[in-house]
């Protein structure tokens, strides 16, 4: 059944430049074909092929440079975002594959998904804040239709995390179906007008009024897919709803351990309203920081959510589990907390977990190279730059996971 099917095949459609070509060529063989009427042969395929090298040269010669001092090349997928220009973000900020100077990518997509999974763990930035390259492939940069094809391969997909570390990936992931930068991880039917005015952005993310913050007492994040349908039905004054909502997605919140039966009663019940087919629900698993990093209390919360999706699932097939590595420590990290959660301790947290989820039959995503050098705002915490990179990374995974 699952085990004979095909990975998500546009991960090797084309680039940005490819289809910038093509358009001209297309336009180009249009205007030759009218042409050809007139006076017979006005110019030859051969110059049109010069003329389109040309051309794409002089385009990568005046190209602008990124963060990371490589040309820009690849397309703007925030341009019709809302927020976009407000947020000042522009996916080439975070995306900016190399190309070589013909326009051809200098290295190809990750072949498969261990060698993303291992690309994306182990690469990282040249300087401060600028684009994230995986170590030795490219990775995708996929836009809103296509995030719905890779949704619609499975019967739903569970991010199961904790309040602190997870739930502004899982804005982030609302932001980019909600193609909104401004405010597309809150429920903003939920916000008064001064909160409206002040949780944009990258507050969101940083401001405890608004998204996760640091305590996480009031956080109006955006916790299911089916909060959004609901809004829509109630006539909320719902300004975005999401590109597609066919495939239920959602946030399990876990931090304590032992894990809530409520808790893992929650995640039953997501797998009997929604896996009604064979198509998979991947789960993507993320814990750490409420456990103080202590690996032991983190595998029998990791074990004690494999039994329970076992329990409804026995197949592996049907639930692939990415295991999510904490992000590494900022500059900002309170001197109090550095033994427990300093750089040395999350990097020896994140191999032993890493080997601890490997064992189990997990695939694994680390994050502490991604985050390295990466602006932390409070030491633990990142906003939506990072949020949206590790979203897209995890959508990565999803379009290299099995399904029918
Ligand atoms: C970070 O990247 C380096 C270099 O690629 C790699 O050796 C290391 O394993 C990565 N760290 C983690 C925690 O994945």
């Amino acid at each position: 059944m699952a085990k004979s099917g095909v990975a998500f095949s546009s991960f090797s459609m084309p680039n940005a430049v490819y289809r910038v070509s093509a358009v001209a060529l297309i336009f180009w063989s249009i205007f030759h074909f009218f042409s050809s009427f007139i006076s017979p042969s006005l110019i030859t395929n051969e110059e049109a092929q010069a003329k389109a090298r040309v051309e794409l040269a002089h385009k990568i010669e005046t190209a602008e440079l990124g963060r990371d001092g490589f040309k820009t090349l690849s397309k703007d997928y925030f341009r019709d975002f809302y927020g976009a220009e407000e947020c000042g973000l522009s996916s080439t900020d975070l995306y900016n594959p190399h190309i070589n100077a013909d326009g051809t990518l200098t290295r190809p997509y990750c072949a498969n998904k261990q060698k993303l999974l291992d690309a994306l763990s182990g690469g990282g930035r040249i300087g401060f804040n600028s684009p994230f390259h995986p170590l030795d492939c490219e990775y995708r940069w996929f836009d809103p239709e296509e995030i719905c094809m890779i949704l619609d391969r499975f019967d739903a997909v569970i991010f199961i995390g904790e309040q602190r570390m997870t739930s502004h990936v899982y804005a982030a992931f609302n932001s980019l179906l909600r193609k909104n930068l401004a405010w597309g991880g809150l429920k903003n039917w939920e916000l008064n007008e001064q909160l409206r005015q002040r949780c944009r952005c990258e507050s969101q993310y940083t401001n405890p009024q608004c998204g996760g913050g640091s305590v996480g007492v009031s956080d109006h994040y955006v916790v299911d897919s089916t909060e959004i349908l609901d809004a829509k039905e109630e006539g909320l004054k719902l300004g975005a709803p999401y590109v597609c909502n066919r495939v239920f997605h959602g946030l399990v919140t876990i931090n304590s351990e032992p894990v809530a039966a409520g808790t893992l009663e929650d995640i039953d019940d997501i797998l009997v309203t929604y896996h009604k087919t064979a198509k998979p629900v991947p789960v993507i698993l993320q814990q750490g920081l409420a456990h103080g990093f202590n690996w032991d209390k983190t595998t029998k919360v990791m074990d004690a959510i494999l039994r329970q999706v076992e329990k409804r699932e026995p197949n592996p097939n049907h639930r692939p589990f990415l295991w999510l590595g904490p992000t590494s420590a900022g500059h900002l990290k309170p001197p109090g907390v550095i033994i427990e959660q300093g750089n040395n301790a999350l990097h020896h947290f994140t191999v032993e977990l890493g080997k601890r989820a490997k064992d189990r039959g997990l695939d694994v995503l680390n994050l502490f190279n991604l985050t390295l050098q990466a602006d932390s705002y409070d030491g633990t915490m990142y906003g939506q730059e990072v949020s949206l990179t590790t979203a897209m990374m995890i959508i990565n995974w999803l379009s290299r996971v099995e399904s029918l």
